[in-house]
């Protein structure tokens, strides 16, 4: 399974990109106003981090602007890919863009309908917001389930990132049905590495080593 990261901020891509842990990374506008630097910039800086795909969002509405912002956005790096928004607009600018070798992440999927059309567009990602689909009191794993059985069975070119993930579960869950990416935030990805259990046993096993120096010492 792939391992992207949820966010905009700098530090946070550094941590995961250090521990070579790290295959891409996806924005939203939101993420990128945490930040408060301007997106263009933050997404270059994003990209000399990162080798792998850095998702960057367009704004406009209608195919053509989205076509206009993603012919500017490729031109920071060669690993940027462009999030649109799952609208007929935006579906129409997939089929312009993925010809042009322009690569795409479907944004904004709550249904397996979603998925189905994306993958017949030749979106290169595409993206269930699986966080709030269950926020919103819908089965989200199942969701998850059917679209990569659609996926597998037409043997889409699309590959799936499991987006809005809330919680370490879900990354489970995710890789439990071959999910092929899962975009994680950072808070979660912290909590994955962290088990009581291994924290506890690192300081038993170094007070027994401890223990030891001192005996041999006095030998
Ligand atoms: O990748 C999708 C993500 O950016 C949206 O997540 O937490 O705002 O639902 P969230």
């Amino acid at each position: 399974m792939k391992f992207f990261i949820d966010t905009a901020n700098l530090e946070q891509i550094k941590e995961y990109q250090e521990l070579g842990i790290l295959d891409g990374v996806t924005t939203n506008p939101s993420l990128l106003a945490k930040e408060g630097i301007e997106p263009m910039e933050q997404l270059k800086k994003i990209c000399e981090i990162v080798d792998g795909p850095v998702s960057g969002e367009v704004i406009g509405l209608k195919t053509e602007e989205m076509v206009n912002e993603a012919r500017e956005l490729i031109k920071i790096a060669s690993n940027i890919v462009i999030k649109i928004p799952f609208t007929k607009d935006g579906i129409k600018a997939v089929k312009i863009l993925e010809p042009e070798g322009i690569k795409t992440n479907v944004t904004l999927v709550f249904s397996q309908n979603q998925v189905l059309i994306a993958a017949k567009a030749g979106a290169t990602y595409i993206s269930p917001f699986i966080g709030r689909l269950m926020d919103s009191g819908q089965n989200e794993i199942d969701m998850l389930k059917e679209s990569m059985k659609i996926i597998k069975i037409y043997d889409y070119k699309s590959e799936i990132i499991a987006a809005s993930i809330r919680n370490a579960r879900h990354v489970i869950e995710s890789a439990k049905m071959g999910v092929h990416i899962a975009t994680i935030p950072f808070g979660v990805l912290e909590k994955m590495f962290k088990h009581p259990k291994t924290e506890e046993g690192v300081k038993a096993f170094l007070k027994d080593w401890e223990k030891l120096q001192t005996q041999l010492k006095k030998k």
